[in-house]
């Protein structure tokens, strides 16, 4: 029997004037979610949507309800499901209607023979499978929907593609009881995108990779810097060489060194069960659970 294990994130960024206590709070429950679900012995696969749901369902990340707003006030969200067994995955971008796409990804990768939908035929899929659809403001936050009036009344639009003042995508990656591992990563996106614009999140090997003989690895950040150098595939291969926390290091400076201030971060967790984050913003709150499944916080990785 292998070690279970997970670990979480909340979103690489600068997370300034944010209540830190609820943020770590946020990321625990979403973590001893999953580890609840590993220690009754079913997949990470399952696990990682577990804890992700609970991260989407949570309007203080960008992922689910609470997601950054586009240019026209909507939410547009992506995400990505990988499977380490036969390194598989399930995909979809720019979904408006669903309350939580990560499941959405898990019904694309189980139970169509297709891997990635995009926009209203994926919205359009999501009701076949038989998952309710939602109409696009009950996805909008309050406080999303503060600073997208506040832009517009100044018509000062944010500057830059970077989540300089606030948070971002949320991911998950675990390993279960038989040896198998999964990733999980959702979004909204970057603030005040463009309508129809995609970042990393839902591309295979930037915004999340699973193998099982090696690990798993989930991004976060910029996703223009993070898909040029498919983040997350690179610190899974590191992984060959170093333990967890020293691989999403090394894929991170692989980046820092070709992009100056990627902002950018990485979670991942090891075949053996080991787990590690690194990332260049000022924070990006994770959650792991240690061998006895107790739940670790912190705002920074260490
Ligand atoms: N990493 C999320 C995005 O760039 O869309």
């Amino acid at each position: 029997m292998a070690r279970p294990s997970i670990i979480v994130h909340g979103g690489a960024g600068a997370w300034l004037n944010f209540d830190e206590a609820a943020v770590q709070n946020g990321v625990r429950e979403a973590a001893a979610a999953g580890w609840e679900v590993l220690r009754r012995g079913a997949s990470a696969l399952e696990a990682v949507e577990a804890a992700t749901i609970i991260l989407e369902d949570n309007p203080l990340f960008d992922a689910g309800i609470g997601s950054f707003l586009n240019e026209q006030g909507e939410v547009e969200m992506d995400a990505l499901l990988t499977d380490g067994r036969e390194i598989r995955f399930g995909a979809v971008a720019g979904v408006k209607r669903v309350r939580h796409p990560i499941t959405l990804a898990r019904l694309v990768l189980t139970r169509t023979e297709n891997c990635f939908f995009v926009g209203e035929g994926a919205d359009a899929l999501a009701a076949q499978l038989g998952m309710p659809l939602v109409a696009n403001v009950e996805m909008i936050s309050e406080s999303e929907w503060q600073l997208f009036r506040q832009r517009h009344e100044r018509m000062q639009p944010r500057t830059g593609l970077g989540t300089a003042t606030g948070t971002g995508t949320v991911g998950a990656v675990a390993v279960d009881l038989a040896g198998h591992i999964a990733s999980a990563t959702s979004t909204g996106g970057t603030p005040d995108k463009k309508k129809g614009r995609v970042g990393d999140s839902p591309i295979f090997g930037a915004g999340g990779y699973a193998d099982d003989q090696l690990g798993a690895a989930s991004a976060t950040g910029v996703g223009e810097n993070i898909m040029r150098f498919f983040l997350s595939k690179a610190a899974v291969d590191a992984l060959a060489q170093q333990d967890a926390r020293g691989a999403a290091q090394a894929a991170l400076t692989f980046l820092e060194a070709r992009i100056p201030n990627p902002e950018a971060g990485v979670i991942v967790v090891k075949a053996n069960g080991d787990v590690g984050a690194a990332h260049s913003t000022n924070a990006m709150p994770i959650a792991w659970a240690d061998a006895d499944g107790n739940i670790h916080t912190a705002m920074r990785s260490g």
